[in-house]
Parts: structure tokens; sequence; C-alpha cells
């Protein structure tokens, strides 16, 4: 029986980075995948989505290249061949991780891990009949879509009908309509991609607003953005059922049912906790996910999860982090987890970031906050480069302390902004000193600049 002194369960990004934290530093590390390295985030989410997304970008600028001088004949879309293109980005990042894993001398187990039980010497990990000892473990498994009791999605499941993340990344034929069941972070970014190259989209949303947790008035311009594209979206409306090739949804408690050829279920994600062997070392679970403290710890002594699996905030941004902590914390140095100023972007056109709180949040923790809102068109790059723009930019600063607490884009490059508000958030620095910062001109980021001399 083997011994290593970490032994990872799962090889996403809290996996690998985790392989190769570890590896660094010297542990004997191994990290056991049961699928493919990289995890959901580098084969079926993150980097897939965006491969497509970067492809319909490209196609919707040359069909509205005359708004910009610009006129183009012939423009056309191959979808089969935006999929050949993802499963060559994919591919060659997977090979990036191999190559780390090599590099850090971290051995990659392809198999499913499970946890057999505790001894004075380590946590014993059984995959396919070859037993390890962990002295140290971490359960990076990730999550697992939310599968609703709706009748008719099981079997929608089964027939090809219904597709989650994994599938409709690999979907070859483009579908000629498509329901979006959930107007989440997963759903939005579909929905744009297949609305740009041709899909009718219609978008069954259960709460009265799109992008959950976003800001009330960018999920507004956001939705604005894509009802114009042609997006159809059916708020306030819980689905009910899913037929051979159709969906029906309570609209005002009356039944509707709509047809498609494909339909996406993207309602959400929960921790994979189940087949892990968690309960035979007594892995303290909250609704299927595992209790983390701020250094990753679970209630069993050796034993950390970071990722999805925790539940606290499903990134592989996030997930990087809280592998750093875990691993810092094995390694005896000081670290802890914060979660206040974790950026979230949705790659939608335009893009959706956001750190911190929103107004609303804020005020319900009882902050006494104040927002600044300007428009994107206060930047000059933004109206250089986007005819007819309608984003913004948000700042939430907590009146008490004089700094800022959150920042809310919609706009071109708010995914490329928001490290900077993020680092803003995190350094507790005073909206004084932040005016202080110098901005490349001319940039989008130059917003934040505007708004901070607003407060
Ligand atoms: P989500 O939690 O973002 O959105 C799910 C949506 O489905 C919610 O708006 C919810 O109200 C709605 N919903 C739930 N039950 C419903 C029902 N029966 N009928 C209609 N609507 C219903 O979940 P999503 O989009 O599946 O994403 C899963 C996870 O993946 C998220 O935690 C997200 O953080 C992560 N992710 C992140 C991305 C990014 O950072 N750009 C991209 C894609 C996924």
């Amino acid at each position: 029986m083997e011994t290593f002194d970490l032994i990872v369960i799962g090889g996403g990004p809290a996996g690998y980075l985790a392989g190769e934290r570890a590896g660094a530093a010297g542990l004997k590390t191994a990290v056991i995948e049961k699928r493919a390295l990289g995890g959901v985030c580098l084969n079926e989410g993150c980097i897939p989505s965006k491969a497509l997304l970067n492809s319909a970008k490209i196609y919707e600028y040359a069909l509205h290249g005359d708004k910009y001088g610009v006129t183009t004949t012939g423009a056309a879309i191959d979808h089969a061949k935006v999929i050949d293109r993802k499963n060559r980005v994919v591919k060659k990042l997977v090979a990036g991780v191999q190559a780390q894993m090599k590099h850090h001398h971290v051995t990659v187990i392809m198999g499913e891990a499970k946890i057999q039980g505790k001894t004075a010497d380590g946590i014993q990990i059984v995959e396919n009949n070859e037993m390890y000892l962990a002295k140290k473990l971490l359960i990076a498994a990730g999550s697992v879509p939310v599968v609703p009791p709706i009748p008719g999605v099981k079997e929608g499941l089964e027939s090809g009908f219904v597709l989650t993340n994994r599938e409709i990344l690999d979907l070859k034929e483009q579908p000629k309509e498509l329901i979006v069941i959930g107007g989440g972070v997963i759903g939005l970014e579909m929905a744009s991609y297949f609305n740009s190259i041709g899909t009718k989209v219609t978008v069954v949303e259960m709460l009265g607003k799109i992008a959950g947790p976003t800001d009330n008035e960018i999920s507004k311009i956001l939705m604005d953005n894509y009802a114009k594209k042609g997006v159809q979206f059916k708020l306030n409306c819980r689905v009910t059922a899913v037929g051979a090739n159709t969906v029906t949804f309570e609209e005002n408690g009356v039944p509707v049912t709509i047809e498609a050829d494909k339909v996406l279920l993207s309602i959400g994600r929960r921790a994979a906790s189940e087949n892990l062997g968690l309960e035979t070392i007594g892995v303290e679970l909250n609704r299927g996910a595992i209790v983390t403290d701020e250094h990753l710890r679970t209630n069993v002594a050796g034993v950390y999860a970071s990722g999805d699996i925790n539940g606290k905030s499903m990134l592989a941004h996030t997930a990087y982090r809280e592998t750093e902590v875990a691993v810092n914390h094995m390694l005896g140095k000081k670290d802890r987890m914060r979660y206040s100023a974790i950026p979230s972007v949705i790659y939608t056109n335009p893009e959706v970031a956001s750190v911190g709180e929103t107004e609303e949040t804020a005020k319900a923790k009882g902050m006494d906050v104040k927002t600044v809102t300007l428009p994107m068109s206060y930047a000059g790059r933004y109206v250089a480069e986007v005819e007819r723009g309608d984003g913004i930019c948000k700042l939430v600063v907590d009146n008490k302390y004089n700094r800022l607490v959150g920042v809310h884009l919609i706009g071109s490059y708010a995914s490329e902004i928001i490290y900077g508000a993020a680092l803003m958030i995190e350094t507790e620095l005073r909206i004084d000193d932040l005016k202080e910062l110098v901005f490349p001109h001319p940039t989008v980021s130059e917003i934040i600049r505007e708004a901070l001399f607003l407060v």
C-alpha cells in the first residue's frame, strides 16, 4: 500500500492546483480523477463555453460591421467547426495540466477514488482494488447539475432531448429552437451563443429576474439587450413538465406548453458528495455540501475540502484560492480564506462583472451605503468602440468607512476590469486613496475612476 503526504480526490481546478502547489512544496502528492483532468471547468464548463462565445462574437461583429464602416458579405458560422475548435482548445489546455502534474512530480491516477476509513497513520483511499494511504486528504470532487423532480426531465435526459452543460457543449448540430430552463449563468451564456448563431431561444426562469444575484438594474439591461436580439424571456414561470419535444410551465397560473428540438437544463449545481465514502470517516455535510472552516478544514483531522464540493462559491477562481489556503495550512503557513471580494462574471455580450455587495445585499446586512451609477459612455474608449452601448458602472460605497464595498459593471471588457475592483475592495483602501490611482487612458476601466470622483 503506497503512502502519500497528500491525496487529492478530483482533478478540476481545485484538485490540479492542489497537485501543483503541494508538489512544488515537495509533498508526495497524488491526484485521483475519474473522468478527465481539468474537471468540469476545463472540459465542459468555463473554457469550452468561452471558445463558443468568442466564435459567436466574431460572427456578430461580421454581421453588424456596417455600424462601424465595415461591410461584409457572406458571413456564416459553422457550428460543427466551432465545436471542433473548442475541442482543440480543451485538448491543448488539458495537456497543459498534465504537463504541470509531471513537472511537479504529482502522481495522476485515472479512476474513481473512494474513502474507506481511517487509521492512526492516515486516511485509506481505494481506487480500482488498489489501496492508498493519505497523511492528508483534500476532497475536490466538484459539483453536478441539479436535476429537479419535474415529470419528464429524467426521461428527457435519457432520450437526449434535455441537455446539461456537458452535452450542450458537445452538440454537433445546431438546434432550430432551444428552451433554456433557468436564467442563471449557464443558461444565459448558452442562450447568448445559440441566439448569436441563429437558434430561436426561450429562457424560462422561475424568479422575476434573470442572472440571479446580479444587481437588479444590470440584470434588466442584460435582459433588454437579449430581448432586442430576439431571445424570449419567460419570467416568474416555473416549469412543471417536460414532454417528448415540449416544455410546460405556469404563466400567471395558466399552464403553457411550448415546443423545441432541444432543452438546456441549467437550474444550478450541487456538491458531488455522494459515493465518496465520506460517511466512513464521518465528514460533516450541510445539505450535501462539505462543511469547511476558513482554512478549508473539514471536521475530520487532516481532511480538507475545496472548490464546488463545499458549496460556498461555485466558481473556479474561488476553488483556486481555497486550494492554496488548504495547502498552505497543511504546510503550516499562515493563510485564511476570505469570500468578500470574489469577482463573478457572466460572459454574455455585453459582459457582466461584479464584485462585493450589491445595494440590496449591503442594506440587508444593515450597512449604511450609497451608490453611484454612471453610463459606460463616460469612458472615451467605450464610445469609440461600442455603437449605441447602454452599459453602466455602479459603485456601492460604505458611508461609515468611506470605502468601496461593491462594483458592478455591464459592458465591454467588464470581465477583464473587475479584478482591479476586487483589489480595491480586498485592500480596503479609502475612496480618497483610490482617487490617486492612475488608470491607463483611453480604457473602459476609466469608468471606475470617473465614478469614484462622484462619490
Ligand atoms: P444558477 O444558480 O446560476 O442559475 C439557476 C437559475 O435557475 C436561477 O435563476 C433559478 O432561479 C432558476 N431555476 C431554478 N429552478 C427552476 C425551475 N424549476 N424553473 C425555472 N427556473 C428555475 O445555476 P447555473 O446557471 O446552472 O450554473 C451553475 C453553477 O455554475 C453556478 O453556481 C455558477 O457559479 C457556475 N457557473 C459559472 C460561470 C461563470 O462564472 N461565468 C459560468 C457557468 C456556470
